[in-house]
């Protein structure tokens, strides 16, 4: 962890210092969620023409109280990747190049949480703590909050980045919230409890296993690897050290969503600010339903650790990813 001392004004990274290892993690989530969120509020500041209570909602789930992972895996991977020479010498550089892309990774991903909440989703009535979007406001509202969110991360990706790094950006962060990845994933999961599928659906505990694991990579672990893959190239990240980062977002993506199944299980809404339980009154297939709470857990502490062992060839300023991996799957929110 590099130590600077600048204030928390645009432009600087936050003061490290504290706990280390997985301990660490609350602290160094916390200075993300100081850089961020100011960009975030004012990636927000449109003109008259952006609908008043459009606007209120796109706020209101933007700047929710959430844990801003996503931007930190942007950050963090952008850090990892500065040339060493630039860490050194500015290390507040690699996130402030990484900004305008960490912003809009976590449009993205509030999109998709507004948007997963629907009563023609998951219907859902509690996120980060707070009435979802579509309770605070209303169902039509809620939709073109997604909407306008979603268009809005690709404005701000685009402006953000140098030419051939936004073209190249662009592209990931498209893929990962598209068909074959976000958007598949989370249509796919709807289609298991729904009886969509035009076959009988996995059977037996390997396929369940295979058919869960292709859902959780592409409805959450592909935004965790494109938020990765954004990092890097804001940093001039080279293949090799690309390569590491998505070996680390793989992992770290299954691991995430098997935590997130086991908080469904067994969490609490007070920590995690959402509804628990509805995984298996929905009948959705989950880690815990199929595996169990033991097995879930095994699994993903096993996955924590190979996404760390991925970063084994990159340097120190890779320490609050390789930390965020054990963390992740021993969360309560
Ligand atoms: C929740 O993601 C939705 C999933 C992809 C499972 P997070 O747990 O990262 O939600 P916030 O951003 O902290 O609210
Ligand atoms: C949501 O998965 C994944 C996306 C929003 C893309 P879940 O439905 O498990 O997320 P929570 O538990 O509602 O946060
Ligand atoms: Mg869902
Ligand atoms: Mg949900
Ligand atoms: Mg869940």
């Amino acid at each position: 962890m590099m130590v600077v001392s600048h204030d928390t004004a645009a432009g600087t990274r936050p003061t490290a210092g504290g706990a280390s290892g997985a301990g660490a993690v609350p602290q160094a989530l916390a200075r993300v969620m100081s850089f961020i969120d100011p960009r975030l509020e004012r990636a927000l500041q449109l003109s008259d023409d952006a609908a008043p209570r459009l606007l209120e909602a796109m706020r209101y789930s933007l700047l929710a109280p959430g844990k801003r992972l996503r931007p930190a895996l942007v950050l963090w991977a952008a850090e990892a990747c500065m040339p060493a020479s630039a860490a050194e010498a500015t290390p507040i550089q690699a996130w402030d190049t990484a900004a305008g892309a960490a912003v809009a990774v976590e449009m993205i991903h509030a999109y998709s949480l507004v948007h997963d909440d629907l009563p023609a989703m998951d219907d859902d009535d509690l996120r980060r703590g707070r009435p979802t979007c579509h309770r605070a406001f209303d169902e039509a509202t809620a939709i073109l909050c997604g909407d306008a969110l979603q268009a809005l991360a690709f404005e701000t990706l685009v402006g953000s980045l140098p030419a051939p790094v936004a073209a190249r950006g662009l592209r990931v962060l498209a893929q990962a919230s598209g068909p074959e990845a976000l958007v598949g994933g989370q249509s796919d999961d709807l289609a298991a409890e729904r009886g969509w599928l035009d076959r009988s659906g996995p059977e037996g505990r390997e396929e369940q296993v295979a058919w869960m694991e292709r859902i959780h990579r592409r409805k959450t672990g592909a935004l965790f690897r494109a938020a990765l893959t954004l990092g890097g190239l804001a940093a001039g990240a080279n293949d090799r050290q690309l390569a590491a980062l998505d070996g680390y977002g793989r992992a770290f993506g299954l691991a995430f969503q098997i935590a997130d199944d086991l908080l469904d299980a067994e969490g609490n809404e007070a920590t995690t600010g959402k509804r628990v339980g509805k995984d298996a009154e929905r009948g959705k297939l989950t880690y815990p339903t199929v595996l169990g709470l033991s097995e879930s857990r095994r699994r993903a502490v096993a996955l924590a650790a190979e996404a760390e062992s991925m970063l084994s060839e990159l340097p120190a300023s890779a320490d609050d990813l390789r930390h965020l991996a054990s963390w992740i799957v021993t969360r309560d929110h």
